[in-house]
């Protein structure tokens, strides 16, 4: 059997083939991205390609300062050429849990800037429906995590605060200074409809529901990869 974290390097270093010289693309969080950013940074010495960065979290932004990519300030920018990522769960629709590493909010943000969004990961992350595997992630207001919680009840999700363990006691704060949490739906039947309710409810920032923002998707199994 295949080590994950190969296939994880196959995903990445495939995403990371489609840069070209003179991009500004969005630099995703987690361990896959992580393998696409390692291979960016070899292109860069090797091939001397030209690549401007915006990182989506403070473990991408040491990663690419350790590696010598040159970055900009998300609030420089106001449009990327490319943005590559991971994700928690994927569905035939291209429509994505994320945020188990809590950069949800900042990986949407430059989704959003992008003219194509491309998801890496391995095969295992494949569900026929969002929410079979992992809880949405809330970024929320410190102080609204009562109201939240009790709306989000209301919608049929049961709200968890993330904790921090280890290496930090006490709930996990965003790079942002908001709080973390879950939220356990089980299947989601109808996940855009799911979203656009989260996006109404005020104290959350954001969640981890990526609707119709994914334009490719880079899946490696033991095969090889798959890719739609
Ligand atoms: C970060 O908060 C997440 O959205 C990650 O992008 C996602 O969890 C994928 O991470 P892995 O590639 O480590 O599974």
């Amino acid at each position: 059997m295949a080590d994950l974290n190969e296939l994880k390097k196959a995903a990445g270093v495939r995403a990371a083939n489609e840069i070209k010289d003179g991009m500004t693309v969005g630099l995703g969080t987690g361990s896959t991205a992580a393998y696409m950013v390692e291979h960016l940074a070899k292109r860069i010495k090797e091939e001397g390609i030209k690549v401007i960065g915006v990182s989506t979290s403070w473990s991408t932004t040491l990663q690419c300062r350790k590696l010598g990519i040159p970055l900009k300030e998300m609030g420089e920018v106001d449009h990327l050429d490319l943005a590559i990522d991971g994700a928690d769960e994927i569905d035939p629709s291209k429509n994505l849990i994320k945020g188990r590493g809590a950069a949800h909010l900042l990986e949407k943000i430059v989704a959003s800037m992008a003219d194509r969004y491309i998801i890496i990961a391995d095969s295992g992350k494949k569900v026929k429906q969002l929410g079979e595997k992992f809880a949405v992630p809330l970024e929320i207001i410190p102080g609204a995590i009562g109201v939240v919680t009790a709306k989000v009840a209301k919608l049929g999700g049961t709200v968890v605060v993330r904790m921090g363990a280890p290496g930090k006691d006490g709930p996990v704060i965003s790079d942002s200074g908001n709080l973390i949490a879950d939220a356990k739906f089980g299947p989601i039947v109808d996940a855009p409809a799911l979203a656009a309710k989260l996006d109404g409810i005020s104290g959350i920032v954001d969640h981890g529901l990526f609707i119709g923002m994914c334009d490719q998707v880079i899946l490696a199994a033991e095969d090889g990869l798959e890719e739609f």
